[in-house]
């Protein structure tokens, strides 16, 4: 069983005050905080790129920036997040056409490499030799683009799949995740579960993540 990881997207913070959500976060029991970086090209929306995240390293130090590139030409980007302190650099499969090189590329910069697939993109994209390469594979349970979406709970014969597949590999998800459907999550077979506002909009984030964790480990 691979361990537990709970994510909470920063998207759902108080991006004013960026630094200090994040160690919020922490001492509420995030393992990793999920920076989700738009380029307006990829995805219709744009958020974030190295600068900010090099600020939220210097200000948290301790952090795992765990970076998901919604970005079109994902290779560009890869020495500059490496840079700024990201640990885990996940990519869409629909925005490259050399994904192994894309991984190696991750790998030689130290990070962990993911490896993304959108909804409309089969868990059979992921091929066993792309898939035992990766680090991470995210399944994603909305369209990128944005928070606050609603969960797709067809997404989860994918996760399913996968964990057939690469039974030690891990496998987050991330869009409309919460408390409410962690179970259904982990049971199909993720162990790191991203929540933006699910963890930002509880009056709990400690419980809430307590919770979500608990799902994982049952
Ligand atoms: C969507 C992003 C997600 C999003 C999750 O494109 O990749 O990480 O912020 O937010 P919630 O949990 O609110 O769906
Ligand atoms: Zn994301």
């Amino acid at each position: 069983m691979s361990k537990a990881i709970i994510s909470p997207s920063v998207l759902a913070s108080d991006l004013s005050n960026l630094a200090q959500e994040c160690k919020r976060m922490i001492h509420s029991g995030a393992d990793w905080l999920h920076m989700d970086v738009m380029d307006g090209n990829f995805v219709p929306n744009i958020t974030m790129g190295a600068p900010i995240l090099s600020c939220v390293r210097d200000n948290v130090p301790e952090i795992f920036m765990d970076c998901h590139m919604m970005v079109a030409n994902p290779e560009q980007w890869v020495p500059e997040i490496a840079q700024a302190g990201g640990k885990s650099y996940t990519f869409h499969l629909e925005a490259t056409k050399e994904p192994e090189q894309l991984i190696e590329l991750i790998h030689s910069h130290k990070m962990l490499a993911g490896v993304a697939i959108s909804p409309e993109t089969p868990s059979s994209a992921i091929t066993s030799s792309l898939g035992s390469s990766a680090d991470l594979l995210l399944v994603m349970t909305v369209r990128p683009g944005r928070g606050g979406q609603k969960f797709m709970p067809e997404c989860l014969e994918k996760v399913k799949d996968l964990r057939q597949r690469f039974p030690t590999t891990n496998i987050q998800v991330d869009g409309g995740v919460g408390a409410g459907n962690a179970c259904q999550c982990a049971q199909a077979g993720s162990n790191v579960l991203v929540a933006g506002t699910a963890i930002f909009g509880s009056k709990d984030p400690k419980t809430t993540i307590q919770e979500m964790r608990t799902s994982v480990n049952e």
